[in-house]
């Protein structure tokens, strides 16, 4: 199904393959805010760049009469990772690539504004928000801080998913992607001999303590059906063979589904890093820090989806359950979904047969061109959708 013309189709890979070759990273999107700038001039449109730093925010009002404004989002950075792919519109900036797709969600976005400015029937304003700094950064935040939420009622986004084929959405209702902590916690002991454990209180042995506990959280103190994650990814401790130090470093993450158990981790976790490390003889540091919150769509907006993933691609290719509609990943579009209803939809972009099975992040990723088509349309839609005109 080609879902869009052929110079649009054309549009679509023209635009990603330039990004893809020349990625850019956090509020350092220069070269590709002025990219889109100059399309979105292009179109008649007036952007306002600058946002959140790099950030590029323009309006479309509708010919259909007043109505709401509703956001439409797509991120601009790319990631610290060296590619290895070897295709034509490889990074040519080495130590950079666009290895989570964000390119495809520029390009796409740029498309359904084409679209929208072709045939603006809609009712209201469509807001299109050119985020910064996805990845871990806090671009979300800097720009709802610059006012990019002011006078909007709904908000839209989506992101390309090699978890899923090409021609599938997922619309997951309710809580999709996972909150993002960190955390650091510091076990405090009393170093001394090797040889003389009844003199000393071994943080090692509390902080091994501290990691088996953790472990329990997902299995001990959650619903077995609310997905936890407690990853410790880095353990430090000691300097010599024969000698038992004062402290030992422990730091990780975790990623939390539901509200409820992302409420109430932070405590729990210390609890639990306080209680195993006393058991011998140890106290505790911790450090908890919140990244992004999880990402919850409002199941009307999430339906919304649906609706159009159904109309544009087929009853079957509108996913909301089952493998690949939900991750323990984290995604920023989560702070515009804290403060105004919305949702956030993966569209499929892997191809078996094409080898285009990598996962994101990684050094290998590349995604499915053949999914930015209904990645358009699918941004182009859930406008009309949301704008529709009464009456
Ligand atoms: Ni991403």
């Amino acid at each position: 199904m080609p879902y869009v013309s052929e110079s649009e189709r054309t549009r679509l890979i023209e635009v990603r393959r330039r990004i893809h070759a020349h990625p850019e990273l956090a509020y350092e999107e220069q070269a590709t805010a002025r990219l889109v700038s100059e399309r979105l001039r292009e179109l008649g449109l007036s952007p306002q760049g600058g946002v959140a730093e790099t950030g590029v925010v323009a309006e479309l009002k509708g010919q259909g009469g007043a109505g709401p404004t509703i956001l439409l989002r797509a991120d601009l950075d790319a990631l610290p990772v060296h590619e290895l792919n070897e295709v034509p519109y490889r990074s040519q900036r080495a130590g950079l690539m666009h290895a989570c797709g964000h390119d495809g969600h520029v390009s796409a976005l740029l498309v359904a504004a084409e679209r929208l400015v072709a045939q603006p029937s809609f009712a209201g304003t469509v807001r299109f928000c050119f985020q910064p700094a996805e990845e871990g950064r806090g671009g979300a935040k800097r720009m709802i801080e610059e006012g990019v939420l002011e006078g909007v009622e709904r908000v839209f986004g989506l992101h390309l998913w090699n978890e899923l084929p090409t021609g599938s959405v997922a619309c997951t209702a309710g809580p999709m992607l996972a909150a993002v902590d960190r955390f650091r916690i510091v076990v405090l002991g009393e170093g001394g001999h090797a040889a003389l454990p009844q003199r000393v209180r071994d943080p090692i042995v509390a902080a091994s303590q501290v990691v088996q506990a953790l472990q329990t959280l997902a299995s001990r103190w959650t619903d077995p059906l609310d997905p936890l994650v407690v990853t410790v990814g880095r353990f430090a401790a000691g300097t010599n063979w024969n000698v038992v130090p004062p402290h030992a470093e422990l730091e990780g993450t975790c990623r939390s589904f539901s509200r409820a158990t992302y409420e109430a981790l932070p405590a729990k976790l210390e609890q639990v890093a306080r209680d195993s490390a006393a058991a011998h003889g140890c106290e505790v540091e911790v450090h908890y820090d919140r990244t992004t919150p999880p990402v919850i769509n409002d199941p009307a907006a999430a339906l919304l989806g649906r609706r159009v993933v159904q109309r544009l691609a087929g009853e079957a290719a509108a996913l909301s359950e089952g493998p690949g509609t939900r991750a323990m990943i984290g995604e920023d579009f989560a702070e515009f979904l804290e403060l105004r209803p919305g949702a956030f939809f993966l569209v499929g972009s892997r191809n078996e047969a094409r080898g285009l099975t990598h996962p994101h992040h990684s050094d290998r990723f590349d995604f499915d061109e053949d999914a930015l088509p209904l990645a358009a349309r699918l941004l182009e839609e859930l406008a009309r959708e949301a704008l529709t005109p009464v009456g």
